[in-house]
């Protein structure tokens, strides 16, 4: 740990671990710009899903998640964050200004955190059938109320089928829509490529046709049905509102649960479809009793060993001086 003023090539290091950040189709949303001891998070609008998510709800969110694994890994570093959301408000891309500077004294409870930066993996297979101890449930709770976020588990039927078939309604009409189909086709990426869902090389032109032109719904409505059916803990993750700094606050809260969720021995995977259909968002909402669900979860041990998706190198996300 150094308590020195950190240097450009240390921020960059940073920057490199925020990038670890999950993100909606894996599109790595953001660019940061190093100046001196700051660091700026800009959204990359280049990369948006129009379809998918058409008011940058959930670029905005992952953006969210980027600053957190920053704050988390500068902890690791010695270093405090100054945060300012939005730093200027005419510039609706500039989502956060960082200052970093060593810390006076004391330990961050949240060095410990970040250990988990790279062990966290969205998970998208069937958990072990274990079930989540309540002290867990507390810690993930305290996790998204210390971003300003909620986090609120659903544990009991009939909420829990509620959710399940929200989700396959979800799946349905995401999958009749061909728009949304070519959106997600267009974001399946050989590894190489570095972002988006990973396919192999060989596969990725009848994948694309296949997404592009079949209405899988019916068939990927039953199988997310079981997995939400099967999952050892279903969450609603949310926020008092649901402006631009709400999305913020949502991305830090979700970073800070699914990191102290690993830190527990869980994994988590996302089940969004309810909140991305505008239609379902209110059903959501019912379930979790209070406004505003940003993205559903399920958690549980995993039953083998995650594979990290790609990222992008990091001299594309990142402004730094020599
Ligand atoms: C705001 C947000 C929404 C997401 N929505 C979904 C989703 O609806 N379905 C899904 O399978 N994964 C979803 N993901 C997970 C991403 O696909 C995943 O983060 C990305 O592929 C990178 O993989 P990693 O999380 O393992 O690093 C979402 C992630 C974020 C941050």
């Amino acid at each position: 740990m150094t308590a020195t003023l950190p240097t450009s090539s240390d921020l960059v290091s940073l920057v490199k671990r925020a990038a670890l950040a999950p993100s909606s189709h894996n599109t790595q949303p953001w660019h940061f710009r190093i100046t001196g001891a700051t660091v700026d998070l800009f959204a990359d609008p280049t990369r948006a899903l129009p379809v998918n998510d058409p008011d940058d709800r959930e670029l905005t969110i992952s953006c969210g998640c980027a600053l957190m694994n920053l704050r988390v890994a500068a902890a690791a570093r010695g270093l405090d964050s100054e945060v300012t959301l939005l730093p200027r408000r005419e510039e609706s891309d500039w989502l956060a200004r960082v200052r970093l500077e060593p810390r006076a004294a004391g330990a961050a409870a949240d060095a410990a955190l970040s250990e988990h930066i790279e062990r966290r993996h969205t998970y998208r297979k069937r958990f072990r059938p274990a079930a989540v101890s309540e002290a867990t449930i507390e810690r993930l709770v305290a996790a998204a109320a210390a971003e300003g976020g909620w986090f609120h588990p659903v544990l009991e039927e009939p909420d829990r089928q509620r959710l399940a078939q929200l989700v396959a309604e979800g799946d349905t009409q995401q999958w009749a829509n061909p728009s949304w189909r070519r959106e997600l086709a267009a974001w399946m990426h050989p590894r190489r490529r570095g972002d988006g869902l990973t396919v192999s090389a060989l596969a990725a032109p009848i994948a694309h046709a296949i997404v592009r032109t079949f209405d899988m719904g019916q068939g990927i409505a039953a199988k997310d049905r079981d997995l939400a059916d099967a999952s050892p803990l279903l969450a609603i993750l949310g926020t008092e509102r649901d402006e631009i700094r709400d999305w913020l606050l949502a991305g830090q809260a979700l970073e800070r649960v699914v990191l102290t969720a690993c830190q527990s021995g869980l994994q988590a995977s996302f089940l969004n479809q309810p909140v991305q259909v505008a239609s379902l968002r209110p059903k959501l909402r019912d379930v979790a009793g209070r406004a505003v669900p940003q993205v559903l979860l399920r958690l549980g041990e995993p039953m083998d060993e995650p594979v990290a998706a790609p990222r992008r190198a990091v001299a594309d996300i990142v402004e730094a001086p020599p």
